[in-house]
């Protein structure tokens, strides 16, 4: 008998679980010849009972196997494989989704395409016989994202990039280079990823359609925002790469993220100092150094709950919050002397003065003001990201 091990990752899936292994064990029926072992791989995140439904299955059937995971879809499905090829030795390797969306006899056409003699076998929802039944705005979110794939990084002939319903040789899994593939980040650009490597690897590749149903139980775990933002990074940069520019633009933009998120807060941060330190000098009279001051104090308050809540949410701190607003206080502190400084200097160099612009006077210090937010801005997020949201895993 020929060995088929399917990888079924699973993050708080306790409704569907049980099923779908059901589902995935009926298909040996069409599969003469071929044992059907199952990798159950629970994210060490899931809070429900899938760990508990799963291990009662498997005191029952020596062809369940049941491992937790790291974080991430990615984690899943390598060490799940991983863990196949170790301890069950399968002829072929492969994968679908855990959540009954895709229906499992995709698993047959899979296997037999290897049969055939290639060594990737790719589920799509857009070859004939094929079928995605999501909502119209899903329809075209996937679509898109396969198109994207296409045409940025190809190859043009696959029309399914996305869904992770696979099959494969050893072989050529052993082939693939782990160190460049994306798998321990928790996004789903695993699935576009690891085409491209088995291509890069030189896999001998079919598509065979796959019929892919709305979610009845449980909820998607998938980050529209974060998955569309990886996947147009991932391509460009592999594009990039067949052009022979080696530029790690999909890492680097990853990295950006926070930096982007950051810059974003800073200028909502910088709209409600300049707003406070108008009003300040307007209905206060106070000097634009001193005006400045208080602005930023209103500021620090405003930048520390977005970065804490938005910008930093995702980062694990030894800290806790209030720890946190001190230490960003006194990083701030650091910002509003080189603010009050550099406002000082100016003043004191090019005084009150306006600018003329035909149809109105402008102030010397409203140039004074934006002069500072460079400078802040790099102190601030250096400091910010090294020190007030450092990383415990760091
Ligand atoms: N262990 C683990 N860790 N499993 C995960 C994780 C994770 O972080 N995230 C998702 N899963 C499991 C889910 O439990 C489910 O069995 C399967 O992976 C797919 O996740 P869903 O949350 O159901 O995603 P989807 O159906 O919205 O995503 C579909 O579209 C994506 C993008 O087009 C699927 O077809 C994905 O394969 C596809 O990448
Ligand atoms: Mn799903």
């Amino acid at each position: 008998m020929k060995k088929l091990s399917v990888v079924l990752p699973t993050y708080n899936e306790k409704a569907n679980i049980e099923s779908t292994i059901e589902k995935v064990m009926q298909q040996g029926k069409n599969l003469p010849g071929w044992e059907i072992y199952v990798v159950i791989v629970d994210d060490i995140r899931s809070s429900d009972e899938t760990e508990k439904i799963v291990k009662s299955l498997v005191s029952k059937n020596h062809k369940i196997f049941f491992i937790k995971g790291e974080p991430g879809l990615g984690v899943a499905l390598i060490s799940g494989h991983k863990f196949a090829l170790e301890k069950i030795h399968p002829d072929v390797l492969s994968q679908i989704d855990a959540d009954g969306q895709v229906v499992t006899d995709v698993l047959v056409r899979l296997v037999h395409a290897i049969e055939e003699g290639y060594d990737l076998a790719i589920g799509s929802r857009f070859v004939e016989g094929g079928k995605n039944q999501l909502s119209i705005g899903r329809r075209i979110f996937t679509y898109g994202a396969s198109l994207f794939c296409r045409i940025m990084m190809g190859p043009f002939n696959i029309k399914e990039f996305t869904n992770s319903a696979r099959a494969f040789t050893p072989e050529l899994f052993n082939k693939i280079n782990l160190k460049r593939l994306p798998w321990k980040e928790t996004t789903f650009i695993v699935g576009p990823a690891f085409l491209h490597e088995a291509i890069l690897a030189g896999a001998k590749y079919k598509e065979v359609p796959l019929v892919f149903k709305n979610r009845m139980e449980g909820y998607s775990k998938n980050k529209v925002f974060n998955y569309t933002y990886d996947v147009v990074t991932y391509c460009i940069d592999s594009r990039l790469k067949s052009l022979g520019f080696d530029f790690p633009l999909y890492r680097l933009s990853r990295r950006a993220k926070t930096v982007v998120k950051f810059g974003l807060v800073g200028i909502i941060g910088t709209l409600v100092d300049f707003f406070f330190y108008k009003m300040f000098i307007i209905y206060l009279g106070l000097a634009p150094a001193t005006s400045k001051g208080f602005s930023t104090e209103v500021a620090i308050i405003n930048n520390f709950i977005l970065n804490n809540f938005w910008t930093f949410k995702y980062r694990k701190t030894k800290t806790n919050i209030w720890q946190k607003f001190g230490i960003f206080n006194l990083v701030s502190l650091g910002g509003l002397i080189i603010g009050v400084l550099i406002v000082k200097f100016l003043h004191g160099y090019y005084g009150d003065g306006f600018v003329d612009l035909g149809f109105r006077k402008l102030a010397y210090n409203n140039f004074y003001f934006f002069a500072t937010i460079p400078f802040v801005m790099i102190w601030n997020f250096t400091v910010n990201h090294f020190i007030t949201w450092k990383n415990e895993e760091d």
